[in-house]
Formats: C-alpha cells, sequence, structure tokens
C-alpha cells in the first residue's frame, strides 16, 4: 500500500462554552491512501464537521486542538510546528465543498468570476486562461452551456447546479483531497444521486482522495471504499465499505444499518436506537454508546480503544454479537 497523504493521530478538539469545555474530539485517527474515498459517518454532533474543519485548519476561537496531530504527506499541518506551507495546502492540495453552497459562493459575483478569482490566487492565472479553464470545469462537473453559465449569478442556478459549482471551485486547483460535508443533504434524492456520480467520475478520472462526510450510511456505497463510524466524538468503528454493511460489529453500527429501510430489501426488521448521545461536557470514561446499547456490561464503563477486527478496528468488547435481533421498532 502506498504511504498516506493524509494521518490524523490522537486528535482532541474542546470549545470553550458557557456552559463548560465540550470534548467535540476525543482521541480521533484516520488515514487516507492516495484516491482513496473514505465516508465519515455518525449522527448529529459526533464530530464529523469538526474532523474535517480540524484537517482544514478551521478551527478558532471558542474551539481549540487540545490534542493530537495531523500530517499531510508526512508533513505535520497543525499542532505546535505547523509547516509554513499549510496556508498553501488548504484551498489548493486540499479542497472542502459544504451542504450549503450558497453559504460558500457569493451572491454579488458571477460563477465565473468566482471561479477565475480562485485560480488567479491559487495557480498565477492570468485572468483570461482562468476564464478559459472555469468553462472547462464547468463542462468536467456536467454543467452544459459553460460560457453562458459563466455570467450567471448564484441565485439563478438552480440547488444541484449550484452543487456542481462548488465541486468545480473545489476541484479547480487540482487538489489531492476533496473534503465534501454533507455535500448533497439539501437535494432531493434524484440530484443526490447525481452529485455522488459526478464524485465517484472525479474520484476514478483524477485519482481524487475523498472524505465523504454524512449521516446517512445508505449513500455511501457507490462512492467510498472504507467507512468510519463516529459516536460522540470517536470513531467506534473503520472497515472497508462491504464489510460493514454485510457485518457490522458495533451494536451502534448495527443499529444505525437497521434503522435505515432500504439497505437489505426490508429482510432485517428495523430498530430505532432509544436515547440520545452523551453529553460531551462530561462525556463517560467508557463507551460513549453505554446508555443505549443493549448488550452493555459493567465492563463496558471503561474506555473502549479502537482494535483490528475482521480486516477494519472496532471498538467494543462485544464486537460482533448481533446486538438488536431480538429487537422491533
Ligand atoms: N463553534 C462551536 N462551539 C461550541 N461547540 C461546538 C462548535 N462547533 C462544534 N461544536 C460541538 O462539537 C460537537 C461536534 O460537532 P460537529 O459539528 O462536528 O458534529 P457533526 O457530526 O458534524 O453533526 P451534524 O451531523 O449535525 O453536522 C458537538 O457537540 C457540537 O455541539
Ligand atoms: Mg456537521
Amino acid at each position: 500500500m502506498s504511504a498516506p497523504i493524509l494521518e490524523v493521530k490522537d486528535l482532541h478538539v474542546a470549545f470553550d462554552t458557557r456552559r463548560g469545555t465540550v470534548q467535540a474530539l476525543r482521541g480521533v485517527s484516520l488515514s487516507l491512501a492516495p484516491g482513496e474515498a473514505l465516508a465519515i459517518v455518525g449522527e448529529s454532533g459526533s464530530g464529523k464537521s469538526v474532523t474535517a474543519q480540524s484537517v482544514m485548519g478551521l478551527i478558532d476561537v471558542p474551539g481549540r486542538i487540545s490534542g493530537g496531530s495531523v500530517h499531510w504527506c508526512g508533513e505535520p499541518l497543525i499542532g505546535e510546528k505547523p509547516v509554513r506551507r499549510a496556508r498553501g495546502i488548504w484551498g489548493k492540495e486540499i479542497a472542502m465543498i459544504f451542504q450549503d453552497p450558497m453559504t460558500s459562493l457569493n451572491p454579488l459575483m458571477t460563477i465565473g468570476a468566482q471561479l477565475s478569482e480562485v485560480m488567479e490566487l491559487h495557480l498565477g492565472l492570468s485572468h483570461s486562461a482562468a476564464l478559459a479553464r472555469a468553462a472547462e470545469l464547468l463542462d468536467a462537473v456536467g454543467i452544459s452551456g459553460a460560457r453562458r453559465r459563466l455570467e450567471q449569478y448564484p441565485h439563478e442556478l438552480s440547488g444541484g447546479m449550484r452543487q456542481r459549482v462548488m465541486i468545480a471551485m473545489g476541484i479547480a486547483c487540482n487538489p489531492r483531497l476533496l473534503i465534501a460535508d454533507e455535500p448533497t443533504t439539501a437535494l432531493d434524492v434524484t440530484v443526490q444521486a447525481q452529485i455522488l456520480e459526478l464524485l465517484a467520475q472525479l474520484q476514478k478520472d483524477l485519482g481524487l482522495a475523498i472524505i465523504l462526510i454524512t449521516h446517512d450510511l445508505g449513500i455511501v456505497a457507490g462512492l467510498c471504499q472504507r467507512v468510519a463510524v463516529m459516536y460522540a466524538g470517536q470513531i467506534i468503528e473503520t472497515g472497508a465499505v462491504d464489510d460493514i454493511f454485510e457485518r457490522p460489529a458495533h451494536p451502534y453500527t448495527q443499529g444505525l444499518l437497521r434503522s435505515t429501510p432500504d439497505l437489505d430489501g426490508g429482510s432485517k426488521r428495523l430498530v430505532s436506537i432509544e436515547g440520545t448521545p452523551p453529553g460531551l461536557v462530561q462525556p463517560p470514561p467508557g463507551c460513549g454508546f453505554f446508555d443505549r446499547c443493549i448488550v452493555r456490561e459493567e465492563a463496558c464503563r471503561v474506555p473502549q480503544t479502537l482494535r483490528e477486527y475482521q480486516g477494519g478496528s472496532v471498538a467494543c468488547r462485544k464486537a460482533g454479537i448481533d446486538a438488536w435481533k431480538d429487537v422491533v421498532a
């Protein structure tokens, strides 16, 4: 296997709030090979976006990185001695797109002006060269009539079209990694499928590595090779997509899959996972899923760390038993 381009090790991120210090990330580790697509899944508040923001250098007051490291191609991106190059890495070698393109697109600038600005800044292209490449990019992300589109403003485009423009901006500087944070959540199912297909195509054509962040395990299969499942600021299971779908090992992952109706053709009974994740101001020292887990034991109150399991890894003493087999929603 080739050396990882991205390596996150034991990352801790905290937010100082009036309610106390929120331990948003509690020892997150992951690595990504060149050209690989990884999904980070988990419910709201589990730390998916904070993980992405850490990699992008976007953690700012009241947040802070309180431990761990992020390396890009072997060089430290954050931490005590971040490379001076880091500013050139963010936005160029690592790009990010968000759920709502309207928050990242400038409503007062044409699509062409926004796209070309990025390339003039990062690639040093002349304005006319950047505009020509902008048209090519729109073409590459499946927007027809590129020349005309360049003169339009964001509000003149549909939601799906705007997300395509965001992706064009994301890949404008030939990044090696594209982080997509819930890129399709605001879109209807058909458009969502088209956008995921576009990302898969770009991964193949450009050798682009992708981190897809989603709360919906159902959408990862067509794009991602590997999945990391987050819960309460920790990664609790990782594995190849097929393995996670066929043999989820952690009771939480099993529950997630069982609460997603159309994945297994209805062959399994649906369950709903009762309860809510623990507060992160004083997170429990042991398994974060303890209170909601139906196969918990007293011994689960001690910290559960990831261990190798079936080609992936899992942080559960009872990994592999079919936790929800007797439960009906
Ligand atoms: N700016 C902030 N100030 C205080 N707490 C924050 C801030 N940003 C994130 N958090 C906290 O960090 C934790 C992780 O948040 P994060 O946004 O990463 O969740 P997420 O998995 O992306 O959820 P969602 O699916 O809702 O986007 C949450 O408890 C959240 O409240
Ligand atoms: Mg988020």
